[in-house]
């Protein structure tokens, strides 16, 4: 296996994007990682693509040819990625291996997620596809799912609302911040406590946004990086895990083990630990989620990322930023695009070109995304290549 570098990076920007097609967040997520590669299209040997819902919410499939087409090189063969949330991260896990293993030299990994497009139920009813058919005929949707974690969580470790609120009030401060985030007006924890409840514990505030947007990355072997990228990133380690995806069936219901054995395995794969780690992109899809993805990640002991949080050890200026593009919560969810846009915000960080929300002393910078019911999850560590 050859190290593998991101020397493009590019993402639109994330909303309710009415005016936007699948073909033109593409077009523009594409052209833009390209030309911050400094790379011409024709050298793109593979596409891939990660994609949640087009079938279902805009009647587009073959995704990964849209891409082609959309970047101007519609002979070029590339697969779309569909693992739910963590589409996106999957698609770039592939895209990495192959370029590892030296089987492409340079390849485009893109995510899309035009989610808007539908009423709001119905768009639940598309994310609830990645239920069994059981708990879809129970009548489960998103927020129950992770209403049932947060409860758990509560009841196993006295988490409260308040400790809920106070990620979301963080993620909000984090987007003001960010030009491209679907969210930019503050929100105070007074407001996030008294939203409409949606699934009791999770109010309005406490859920994900439902985003389009799109995101791409140009990824060639380290070796060849320096001709193209004066600050290439180096893809420190990539790893997947999964867990049952019905949700009677999990190891726990305050942890998600797919994430315990993808941080465990790049951990090991980068030869560092949670404490090597600078600062993160992790899935907020609900604010009881990403207190759980740090105790899982193995930065908290059990029950103590909800004390940290409200401390502001995981803010901006703490000594461990958290999602400080916003995350799924302010810079939004496009759901196959989230883990792509992750990336992007890594590879801004680590070049030191994140403008007003850079982060100081930065060194890995870790990036997570969980999918599914949810049953699988994605970890990237990422360090620069010069
Ligand atoms: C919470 C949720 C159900 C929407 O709630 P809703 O009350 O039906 O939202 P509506 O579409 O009726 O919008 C009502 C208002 O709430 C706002 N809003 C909608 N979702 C919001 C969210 N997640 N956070 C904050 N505000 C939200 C809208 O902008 C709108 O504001 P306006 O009145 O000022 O225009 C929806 O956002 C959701 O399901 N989010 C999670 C998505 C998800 O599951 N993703 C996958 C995760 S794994």
């Amino acid at each position: 296996m050859r190290p593998v570098s991101i020397i493009g990076a590019y993402e639109t920007r994330w909303g309710v994007l009415k005016e936007r097609t699948i073909h033109d967040l593409l077009a523009e997520a594409g052209a833009g990682a390209l030309t911050n590669a400094g790379l011409e299209s024709e050298a793109i040997q593979f596409i891939y693509l990660g994609n949640a819902f087009a079938e279902t919410l805009t009647g587009q499939a073959a995704l990964a040819s849209v891409a082609a087409d959309a970047i101007g090189i519609p002979h070029v063969p590339g697969i779309r990625f569909e693992c739910a949330c963590c589409s996106g991260a999957a698609a770039l896990r592939d895209a990495y291996l192959h370029v590892a293993a030296g089987i492409y030299d340079f390849v485009l990994v893109a995510g899309v997620e035009k989610m808007n497009t539908r009423p709001m139920p119905e768009i639940l009813r598309a994310i609830a596809a990645s239920f069994s058919q059981e708990d879809q005929a129970a009548g489960i949707v998103a927020p129950a799912v992770f209403a049932l974690y947060a409860q758990a969580h509560m009841a196993k470790y006295g988490t409260t609302r308040a400790h809920l609120a106070s990620v979301a009030a963080k993620n909000y401060a984090n987007g003001l911040l960010n030009p491209v985030a679907h969210w930019r007006k503050p929100v105070s924890i007074d407001e996030i406590l008294a939203s409409p409840m949606i699934a009791e514990p999770l109010s309005r505030h406490d859920c994900s946004l439902v985003t389009d947007g799109a995101a791409a990355l140009v990824l060639c072997p380290a070796e060849s990086a320096g001709r193209f990228q004066t600050k290439p990133i180096n893809i420190k380690a990539s790893a997947i895990a999964g867990e049952s995806y019905k949700i009677a069936c999990r190891d726990s219901y305050t942890s998600f083990s797919s994430t315990v054995r993808a941080a465990a395995a790049a951990y090991a794969a980068a030869k560092v630990g949670p404490k090597d780690i600078s600062a993160a992109e992790t899935h907020d899809c609900f604010t009881i989620t990403e207190l759980i993805n740090l105790e899982d990640l193995g930065f908290f002991a059990r029950g103590d990322a909800a004390g940290a949080t409200q401390a502001g050890f995981t803010s901006r200026g703490g000594a461990l930023p958290i999602n400080v593009s916003g995350g799924l919560k302010a810079k939004g969810h496009a759901i196959g695009a989230t883990g792509v846009g992750q990336v992007v915000e890594a590879v801004s960080q680590l070049r030191g070109e994140a403008g007003v929300r850079q982060i100081d002393h930065l060194d890995l910078f870790l990036t997570h995304m969980l999918g599914g019911a949810p049953s699988v999850s994605v970890v990237h560590i990422f360090e620069r290549g010069y």
